[in-house]
């Protein structure tokens, strides 16, 4: 069998079967036979690849999934009736691949408790690596981190970042307290502006920290100069929020086809083409696109299959769009 053939049966398989996550599954097929998938679907053609890209976080043993889920906006909606929301299916998508990335924080409105009841309801917690924030100041981050642990239904998180690097120096101290307790297993920081840049790039010269948070996109591309390469050189894992300048990319090639050379790279689609151009970028751990949709959250895990684009390749991405 030709691998193309091969490779795309492989990921078809994948895609439709869910074989890694039982409950998911279960759950997708549920709330799809109660009519609550997504009604406006279109086909997103399945994508082309094998095993999902997985990256290692510097200096440990573990690996995360390139692509994970963001929920600002996204997940900012009733607690009420989950189980038959498309959210519970683009959750069954995600944890169709373990250990793959959730990000929420508690000032995304209901996003926090909206993800912590599906993990809940899904029994999936230990199937996520989960990642929220400190958006508060440093006199109410105590309290708000208790309720992030209620609105979770978790004691503990896999990632616990200083949110916008609000009071930065005195949150940090507060993560480390909680690191040392078991509380959560990493922490770090992030900022989604390229203006913050510069303080993200002393924080990780300065401090000892794990992950960075950062935007970063064929759109927005000021990362690359001095963070990313910095990151890699320190060995800090990095996130990747705002993929798709929160919906702007997707707008500016509205209408447009994907160049023919897109199927060089097995991209069905210009998110796909959008996000291999990010998690392609070496230092990248893994990209955290957000979406309320489940043929979105299809076609954005459909990224981290197939062939990456080289340097040469990410460069004719980033031309095409800009
Ligand atoms: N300071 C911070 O720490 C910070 C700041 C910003 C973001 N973040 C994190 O990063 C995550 C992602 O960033 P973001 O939410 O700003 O925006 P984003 O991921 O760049 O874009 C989200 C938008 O893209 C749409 N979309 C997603 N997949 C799509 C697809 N395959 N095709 C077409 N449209 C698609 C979504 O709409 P649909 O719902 O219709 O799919 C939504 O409107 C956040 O959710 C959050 O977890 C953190």
């Amino acid at each position: 069998m030709p691998t193309d053939r091969r490779r795309f049966l492989a990921c078809a398989t994948m895609l439709t079967a869910g074989a890694a996550a039982p409950v998911a599954g279960r759950a997708l097929a549920q709330s799809r036979s109660s009519g609550s998938a997504d009604a406006d679907a279109e086909p997103v053609p399945p994508p082309i690849g094998g095993e999902p890209m997985r990256r290692p976080i510097p200096g440990t043993r573990e690996t995360l999934p390139a692509i994970g889920l963001g929920t600002a906006d996204a997940f900012d909606s009733s607690t009420q009736g989950l189980q038959q929301s498309p959210l519970s299916d683009v959750l069954a998508m995600l944890l169709r691949t373990p250990g793959s990335v959730l990000d929420t924080a508690p000032s995304y409105g209901t996003a926090e408790a909206v993800a912590g009841e599906l993990l809940r309801l899904h029994n999936a917690r230990r199937q996520v690596f989960l990642a929220t924030k400190i958006s508060a100041p440093a006199a109410s981050a105590p309290a708000q981190w208790a309720r992030s642990q209620r609105e979770l239904h978790s004691e503990a998180v896999d990632l616990l970042q200083v949110h916008n690097l609000i009071d930065w120096q005195e949150n940090l101290r507060f993560l480390r307290q909680l690191q040392e307790q078991g509380k959560t297993r990493y922490i770090g920081v992030t900022h989604y502006r390229a203006d913050a840049h510069a303080a993200l790039e002393q924080i990780v010269r300065s401090e000892k920290i794990d992950f960075v948070q950062v935007n970063y996109s064929v759109g927005e591309r000021e990362a690359e100069r001095t963070l990313l390469p910095l990151c890699r050189q320190r060995g800090i894992a990095v996130l990747i929020n705002r993929p798709f300048q929160d919906g702007r990319l997707f707008r500016a090639v509205q209408g447009k086809p994907l160049p023919p050379w897109a199927g060089e790279l097995d991209c069905a689609s210009w998110g796909q083409l959008f996000l291999k151009f990010i998690i392609s970028h070496p230092a990248v751990t893994a990209a955290i696109p957000a979406t309320s949709k489940p043929r979105h959250m299809r076609d954005n895990l459909g990224a981290a299959l197939g062939r990456m684009p080289d340097a040469k390749q990410r460069e004719r991405i980033a031309a095409l769009v800009a």
